[in-house]
């Protein structure tokens, strides 16, 4: 197998931009230039998505695992601009997306050979940007752990989340009937995204709405970023052998469950963390949305939703506007 060793373009200085966490506050910052280890590339960022668990971190609830890049970014597309001992495959130039454990809000990042996506035909940089992490988190959830079936229904909480938005289309393309939750004002767009049933949340009993639109069945499977203030109500939605997987707690994370309940629907509750995940599995998670999800990206049945983007310099501002929740879809960070 070929191996490249690590080369930085000529043009390139030591030192690059990112965005420093200082105080609870982002600041951008001048820093060292990443340098890839074995197994790793160095990828030139042109754009880098935003996400809540980024908010989390700079509220300091979230720290980076172990051997993570201190910036936040968990994704981001761009170009190859060095290769580390290890890796091959690869080259200077290719354009690819990554999934990354930290690092997207600088001008370069180092990410394992194996957390790096193509870029889908006929996609940007900027939109490949908007999907790495929705579409690992969602693929790896709903399909691989939940297994949601064509004819299942999939209920999404927070609809118009970047997660959210995803989790429909590629539960509408996956054949399955789709219920979301959102506040009113994104109701249309998620219809449009593929939604058969959107609940107002803050008006409405999506237990009831849900099993009404179902003929009382409820929904086979529920992927739930609220936690903790949900979860009686998860599983009271659920049809027989019915699937929760929480992956947020942004209502909370400790609550009671009514194991008679679970036990009486044949039904599994389960969480997980796909930041957490060792670079092994990461790989395997990556390996299958491009082969199962690019497709879908490919043939227009999945788009990238983005709802605006910024330069990197203001990504304080990205954090506010993430923060209000007036946003549908991803919040892009330009270097
Ligand atoms: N465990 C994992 O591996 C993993 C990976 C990625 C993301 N996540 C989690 O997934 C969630 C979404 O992430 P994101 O980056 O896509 O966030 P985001 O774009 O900021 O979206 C969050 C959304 O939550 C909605 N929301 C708030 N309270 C709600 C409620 N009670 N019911 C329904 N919707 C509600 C808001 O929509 P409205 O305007 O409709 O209120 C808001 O748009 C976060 O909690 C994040 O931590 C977990």
């Amino acid at each position: 197998m070929t191996e490249w060793f690590s080369v930085i373009p000529l043009g390139h200085s030591e030192a690059m931009h990112a965005i420093v966490i200082e105080d609870k506050k982002l600041a951008f910052r001048e820093v060292p230039d990443p340098v890839p280890a074995e197994g790793e590339v160095v990828v030139d960022v042109t754009a880098a998505g935003v996400n809540r668990a980024d908010v989390s971190q700079r509220q300091g609830f979230y720290p980076p695992p172990p051997g993570a890049p201190d910036y936040p970014g968990l994704e981001c597309a761009g170009v190859i601009s060095a290769v580390g001992p290890g890796v091959s495959g690869r080259h200077v130039g290719e354009r690819v997306s990554a999934l990354l454990a930290g690092g997207g809000y600088a001008q370069r990042v180092a990410v394992p050979a194996g957390q790096l996506l193509p870029v889908p035909t006929g996609l940007s940089l900027h939109e490949a940007a908007a999907l790495p992490e929705v579409s690992c988190t969602v693929w790896s959830n709903v399909v691989d752990r939940d297994r949601l079936r064509k004819g299942e229904t999939l209920l999404v909480h927070g609809g118009g989340s970047g997660i959210g938005t995803f989790a429909i289309q590629l539960g509408h393309a996956l054949g399955a009937t789709v219920v979301a939750t959102a506040r009113a004002s994104k109701h249309d767009k998620l219809r449009e995204l593929g939604a058969d049933l959107v609940v107002d949340y803050t008006t409405d009993d999506f237990v009831a709405a849900t099993k009404d639109f179902t003929g009382g069945r409820g929904a086979d499977v529920v992927l739930d970023i609220v936690g903790a203030k949900y979860l009686s109500r998860n599983i009271d939605v659920l049809a027989p052998g019915g699937r929760i997987t929480v992956i947020g707690f942004q209502g909370g994370r400790k609550a009671e469950v009514d194991l008679v309940e679970l036990m009486a629907k044949r039904a599994s509750l389960s969480s997980t963390s796909l930041r957490a995940r060792p670079i092994p599995d990461k790989a395997r998670i990556v390996a299958a949305v491009t082969r199962d999800v690019w497709p879908l990206v490919e043939a227009g049945a999945i788009k990238p939703i983005i709802h605006t983007t910024m330069p990197l310099s203001e990504a304080a501002e990205a954090h506010a506007l993430m923060e209000s929740s007036d946003h549908l879809g991803k919040i892009l960070l330009l270097p």
